[in-house]
């Protein structure tokens, strides 16, 4: 039996060092004693172990960074696990990304465990100032109580941080002190009796600023902040009372006037009225009003809007998502490469157009210049809720039976979601109001499909989707209006 004892100092370096010449010897788990200068002392006297075949083996980075880790756990099996793990990894380099094992993943939820630890430290040493404030390099001292031998592992980070000051970061298992620019480690002390900081104050002040009463979440709260640490730390007594008083102040928050200068506040609240309130004017003025549109900044660069056709009982509504470089300029949705495409595939399924309310999710067309051309822009969400008044006005207009979106964004206008659409074509969905909504793909995205065949494929899906649109509806109405849309056969 082979018996290691590794120091408290040095660590991970030391059981690299002991794994790596143990491996040489070809020692197996079984062979080796791990042990720390902390822990107890074994009872075993070391002895020679022979008949070991010598090993050789390339350790993958990933474990070596795993146990560099590892080594500044608590468990006391940590260098043992560590080794068993490295000696399966010389038949069987392959384990290192085998998330099945669970050893390896034993292994991580320790390295984890230290990583939080390491970061608990970092967020949560506060310093004490504990040498004269006009001294060329002024002096702290902080006391502080890891779960895991972190010290050692993040000391590099604060020597980092706070390279032009003195200071040592006191634990009950080790002491790391900078001084003059120097790292180094001491054993570990009792809790020194540190002096109050004349920064606290104001530490203090801020902390209790910056918490907002209206969105106080106490258990993330603590899970972020554990109440372990909260001992050591000067903010956490103002959090009881933060707490208890937080109900109280939020409501007063909401209760308080604005503090808007009262015309600013005047036109948020037109703004937020106009957005709240469905148009209310008469049917025949709609496209007049959509015409004269300004509620977002795409009207400045289009010649029109381009508002919905057809007639005002349609059963049928098909939407699509914004017009096009040619229905800009005609003024008339579904006229260009992506209209003439859809008049196919619904003549097909026996859809006729002249019957259904035809418009679009936003009125006015999006694009980028490009020398003398003008490339089409998808409209973003909040483009596609700035226009989805006119929807919404053009849907209570029109009340139809059934609504045909094509594309992502009608879907989105309409339903709110905003979920793949290829996911989702040929299903039906329900306003809020119970307006069936039919899902289908946009006719510009059959145009863009480069393969021949799946864009037949698509093109064929598309059409049954057309279809059901139309048995919808005369499902869904008088069956003298349904045979109204359908062709003649
Ligand atoms: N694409 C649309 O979504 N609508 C049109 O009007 C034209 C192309």
């Amino acid at each position: 039996m082979r018996h290691i004892t590794l120091p408290d100092t040095g660590t991970a370096a030391a059981w690299r060092e002991a794994a790596r010449s143990c491996l040489k010897e070809g020692l197996s788990p079984a062979d080796i004693l791990w042990g720390s200068e902390a822990s107890e002392r074994s009872l075993f006297d070391d002895q020679p172990v022979s008949g070991a075949a010598p090993v050789k083996m390339t350790v993958p980075r990933s474990f070596v960074s795993l146990a560099e880790t590892v080594c500044w756990h608590r468990d006391a099996d940590r260098f043992a696990r560590l080794y068993a793990f490295l000696w399966r990894l010389k038949d069987a380099p392959h384990l290192i990304a085998d998330r099945g094992d669970r050893e390896l993943a034993h292994l991580r939820s320790m390295e984890k465990s230290v990583h939080r630890c390491q970061h608990k430290m970092k967020a949560f040493v506060r310093f004490r100032e504990i040498g004269e404030r006009d001294a060329a390099r002024r002096s702290f001292a902080a006391w502080f109580e890891p779960t895991h031998h972190t010290v050692e592992p993040t000391a590099d980070f604060f020597a980092r941080r706070f390279a032009d000051m003195d200071w040592r970061i006191v634990t009950p298992e080790k002491t790391a002190i900078f001084l003059d620019g120097r790292l180094s480690f001491a054993p570990g002390q009792p809790k020194p009796d540190l002096p109050d900081d004349a920064g606290e104050a104001l530490w203090l002040t801020y902390f209790r600023s910056i918490f907002n009463p209206a969105r106080l979440k106490v258990q993330a709260m603590t899970s972020e902040m554990p109440k372990k640490y909260w001992k050591n730390l000067p903010e956490a007594a103002t959090i009881p009372d933060l707490i208890a008083n937080a109900p109280a102040r939020a409501r007063a928050m909401a209760e308080a006037a604005p503090t808007l200068p009262p015309v600013r506040a005047e036109k948020a609240r037109q703004q937020l009225a106009a957005h709240m309130s469905a148009w209310e004017g008469p049917k025949e003025a709609l496209p007049a009003a959509i015409h004269d549109c300004t509620r977002c900044p795409l009207h400045r660069t289009a010649t029109q809007a381009v508002p919905g056709v057809g007639p005002h009982d349609a059963a049928l509504m098909i939407v699509g998502e914004q017009p096009g470089d040619q229905e800009d300029l005609a003024g008339l949705p579904f006229v260009g490469p992506a209209g003439q495409l859809f008049d196919r595939v619904a003549e097909a399924a026996g859809l006729r157009r002249q019957e259904a309310f035809v418009t679009n999710a936003v009125k006015h067309f999006k694009f980028t210049p490009r020398g003398k051309r003008r490339l089409h822009q998808r409209p973003n969400s909040g483009e596609i809720e700035h226009c989805r008044w006119w929807l919404d006005a053009e849907r209570a207009l029109v009340k139809p039976k059934l609504i045909l979106a094509l594309g992502a964004t009608a879907a989105e206008a309409l339903t709110g979601s905003g979920v793949n659409i290829l996911r989702r074509r040929g299903t039906v969905e329900q306003l809020a109001d119970g307006t069936p909504v039919l899902l289908a793909v946009h006719p510009s995205f059959l145009l863009r499909l480069p393969d021949p065949a799946e864009r037949e494929r698509q093109t064929a899906l598309f059409e049954a989707d057309l279809r059901c649109a139309m048995e919808m509806v005369a499902a869904l109405v008088a069956p003298t209006t349904a045979a109204a849309l359908a062709e003649p056969r």
